[in-house]
């Protein structure tokens, strides 16, 4: 359809970037409709993006000042559904389009000014080798790949490589990109590649970067299989603390920390429960352990997080940071499960799962054991009966049908009832 088009339009298209990387990697990631694909016009890509929606039924979104547009569509206009396995009904799909282009850069770590220009030009400015190749689309030449840099070799030699000396100058975020990638794939940064990424940390041009777009970069890198390992790079490289002070792996125990931490989350993901853990609040309470209350809102003013993220994550570390010690005081005094929930089920799973980690350094494997069992067994438990079979036994509407739920709940948690029959006959009581 696009190659198509193109020819129609007297334009040459190309798809580039990560879809033309993953698919020479044969990787299953590149396939649809997980993917996000990234066209290049050589001609004008807004008028391309427009004609591309309108036979593929979708919208567009255009961006006038950077020459680019996205298309979403629903997946069914181009998908086979027998093809792909759907687990919902319809999916958006998206396509991003970009007019091939020549950048300036005006200074370094400020988004470029731009100008016309040709595929080869568009893909000089790119971050990586591997990422610098594009696969023609016109029907005619369907299929040729452009590979100016040698992107192919690199992929067989497994090397991270820039295109040129001031690509971390043009754009810092790489430095966090090369490491994604280069754990991503199990690849090595190249030499070169690594010594400038030491040279922008020391010319402190990650500090000079607007705290959205390390954002942005983190929050891919949180979702990696491979996170533990990103964060451990970007601390061989500085990069942690010169993002924020509060970020620092000073010591060697927080290196163990945060591995520690990683592999429990690790466990909890294994566990399949419905409660999903949000990465980023579970990497900043991991990485700014110790740190005080202040530096941490530091922390998440300089990642530009909004001001109702900021009060939420405020939030979440202070019922953390008093709920610790109670939980500590609960398990000195062998309490039951049912007190450690009503301290915990009000308590985000990021903050019980970093509490795992942290109270099991001060007070041993069976207090961990013991918070794992109530994460996996007790937080989600229910009860056979409702409201209703309460008013059924005669008990006045009002709190106290509340409170004998409540009760019964607790009473399941600790064991002392087990089946419906019981707990009616506990609730009576
Ligand atoms: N790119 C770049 N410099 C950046 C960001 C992106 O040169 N700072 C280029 C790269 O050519 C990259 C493409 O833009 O391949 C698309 O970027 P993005 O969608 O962020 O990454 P992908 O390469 O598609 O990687 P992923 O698999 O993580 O989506």
């Amino acid at each position: 359809i696009v190659g198509q088009l193109a020819d129609e339009m007297g334009v040459s298209v190309y798809v580039v970037g990560g879809f033309v990387r993953d698919l020479i990697m044969d990787r299953e990631k590149w396939r649809w409709p997980n993917m996000d694909i990234d066209l290049v016009v050589e001609g004008d890509g807004i008028v391309f993006a427009y004609y591309l929606a309108e036979l593929l039924g979708g919208r567009v979104r255009e961006h006038k000042e950077f020459m680019t547009a996205i298309v979403l569509f629903p997946s069914s206009r181009l998908l086979d559904k027998n093809d792909f396995q759907f687990d919902h009904e319809e999916q958006e799909l998206r396509i991003d389009v970009a007019t091939a282009r020549l950048e300036y850069y005006q200074s370094p770590a400020v988004l470029p000014t731009v100008e016309l220009s040709s595929i080869r030009m568009d893909l000089t400015r790119r971050d990586f080798t591997i990422n610098a190749m594009a696969i023609k689309l016109n029907t005619s030449s369907f299929g040729e790949l452009e590979d100016y840099f040698d992107g192919q070799g690199d992929i067989k030699q497994k090397t991270i490589r820039i295109l040129h000396a001031l690509s971390f100058v043009d754009d810092p975020t790489r430095a966090l990109r090369a490491i994604r990638f280069e754990q991503r794939y199990d690849f090595k940064i190249s030499m070169q590649c690594e010594r400038l990424i030491r040279n922008a940390v020391a010319l402190q041009l990650i500090q000079k970067l607007d705290g959205k777009r390390i954002l942005a970069e983190l929050e891919i890198i949180l979702q990696e299989e491979s996170v533990l390992e990103c964060i451990l790079r970007m601390q061989d490289f500085n990069l942690l603390e010169e993002i924020h002070s509060s970020l620092s792996l000073s010591h060697a125990n927080d290196v163990d920390f945060v591995t520690e931490a990683y592999r429990v989350l690790d466990w909890y993901d294994m566990l399949y429960l419905a409660e999903k853990i949000d990465n980023l609040l579970f990497f900043l309470l991991v990485m700014s352990k110790g740190v005080s209350t202040g530096e941490f809102k530091g922390l998440l003013e300089r990642l530009c997080l909004s001001s109702v993220q900021v009060e939420k994550y405020l939030f979440i570390r202070s019922q953390l940071i008093g709920v610790q010690p109670k939980v500590e005081a609960w398990f000195e005094k062998k309490r039951p499960m049912s007190s450690l929930h009503l301290l915990l089920k009000n308590v985000a799973m990021e903050a019980i799962l970093y509490m795992v980690v942290r109270l099991e350094k001060e007070h041993g494997e069976e207090l961990k054991r013991q918070l794992s069992y109530y994460i996996y067994q007790v937080r989600h438990e229910k009860i056979d009966i409702t409201g209703n079979d309460i008013l059924r036994l005669g008990v006045e509407q009002g709190a106290k049908v509340g409170e004998i739920l409540q009760k019964v709940l607790l009473a399941k948690i600790d064991g002392i009832i087990a089946g419906y029959d019981e707990e009616i006959v506990y609730a009576e009581g």
